[in-house]
C-alpha cells in the first residue's frame, strides 16, 4: 500500500504547495514593491463547465492575495466587441494577466483574439509570440497544463536530461507545448498521435509518458515500461457500471499504476496543477511587467 501511495503523484497536495508559495511571494511583492497582481479571466456565453472554471479561478485569485477581476460577455457577444474588451484590458495598468477562457462561440474568430492579448499579460502562453519564444528558447509565458506537468517532472526525477520522452497527442494547448518543454529539458521527444504506427510500441519506449489524447483509457498497462513516470493530461466523463458517470483518464489507471514508477491519478492529478500554474504565470508576468526578478522575492521561488 505504501508502495503503491508512492507511485501516485498527488497532483492536489503538490498544487496546494505551488499556490502557498505563489502567496508567499505575494505578499513580499506587496510588502516590498507596493504591487498587487491582478489577474482578468474573460468569459463570453454561459457554458457551465467554463462558470465553473472561472469561479475557481476566480477563487483561488484570490485566496493567493491577487485581485481577480472577471468580465462576462453575453453569447451573442460579436467579435469586434471581444476584441474591444481584450484591448481595453491590455491597457488597463491594475491588469497584469490576461485569460480568455475557451471554447469561444461559433462568430468569434479564437485566433484573432488570442493574438490581440498583450503577449505579455498573456497568462495562457496561447499568443503566437509565446508560442515562438518557447520553441526558441527565449522568455515565454508557457502554458499551464504542460507547465504543471514538468513541475511534477521534475520534482519526482529531477534533471529529465537524457531521458526518452513520449507525449501522445498534439494539440496547441497541451501536446506541442509539452513537447518543446521536454525537449528544452534535454529530454529525446516523440510526438506520437492517431497517425502514429504501432503506438503500444513507442510509447513502450518512453521513459516519460504523457497520455493526451481525450480519449479514456486508451493507454493500457502493457504499453508502459516498467518504471516509467506517466502524466495523464485526459480527463473524460464517461458511465460507470452503476450508471453514474465518472472521471477517468487517457490511461488505463488500474492497470498502469502496477507498472509505472510514478502516475498523475484523475481527479486529482494535472488538473489541480493547472490553475496553481495559471498564479504562477499571473505573478510571473507580474514581474517581468515591473522589472523584478521572482527570484528576489523569498524562499523557494522560481
Ligand atoms: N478552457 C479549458 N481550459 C482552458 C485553458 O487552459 N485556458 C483557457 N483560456 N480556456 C480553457
Amino acid at each position: 500500500m505504501t508502495e503503491r501511495a508512492e507511485v501516485r503523484i498527488d497532483g492536489k497536495a503538490f498544487a496546494e504547495r505551488v499556490r502557498a508559495r505563489v502567496a508567499e511571494q505575494v505578499a513580499v511583492l506587496r510588502g516590498r514593491h507596493g504591487i498587487v497582481p491582478g489577474l482578468a479571466v474573460v468569459l463570453v456565453g454561459d457554458d457551465p463547465a467554463s462558470e465553473i472554471y472561472v469561479r475557481n479561478k476566480g477563487k483561488q485569485t484570490e485566496a493567493a492575495g491577487m485581485q481577480s477581476l472577471q468580465i462576462r460577455l453575453p453569447a451573442d457577444t460579436d467579435e469586434a466587441t471581444l476584441l474591444a474588451a481584450v484591448n481595453d484590458l491590455n491597457g488597463d495598468r491594475r491588469v497584469n494577466g490576461i485569460l480568455v477562457q475557451l471554447p469561444l462561440p461559433s462568430q468569434i474568430d479564437t485566433e484573432r483574439v488570442i493574438a490581440a492579448i498583450d503577449p505579455a499579460k498573456d497568462v495562457d502562453g496561447f499568443h503566437p509570440i509565446n508560442v515562438g519564444r518557447l520553441m526558441s528558447g527565449g522568455e515565454a509565458l508557457v502554458p499551464c497544463t504542460p507547465l504543471g506537468c514538468m513541475m511534477m517532472l521534475q520534482d519526482r526525477l529531477g534533471d529529465l536530461g537524457g531521458l526518452e520522452a513520449v507525449v501522445v497527442g498534439r494539440s496547441n494547448i497541451v501536446g506541442k507545448p509539452m513537447a518543446a518543454l521536454l525537449l528544452k529539458a534535454n529530454c529525446t521527444v516523440t510526438v506520437a498521435h492517431s497517425r502514429t504506427r504501432d503506438l503500444p510500441g513507442v510509447c513502450r519506449r518512453a521513459d516519460i509518458l504523457v497520455a493526451a489524447t481525450g480519449r479514456p483509457e486508451m493507454i493500457r498497462g502493457d504499453w508502459i515500461k516498467p518504471g516509467a513516470m506517466v502524466i495523464d493530461v485526459g480527463i473524460n466523463r464517461i458511465a460507470g457500471a452503476d450508471g453514474k458517470n465518472r472521471l477517468v483518464g487517457d490511461v488505463a489507471y488500474a492497470e498502469a499504476v502496477e507498472v509505472a514508477g510514478g502516475i498523475t491519478p484523475v481527479p486529482g492529478g494535472v488538473g489541480p496543477m493547472t490553475i496553481a500554474c495559471l498564479l504562477q504565470n499571473t505573478l510571473t508576468a507580474t514581474c517581468r511587467q515591473h522589472g523584478i526578478d521572482p527570484a528576489d522575492l523569498g524562499a523557494g521561488s522560481g
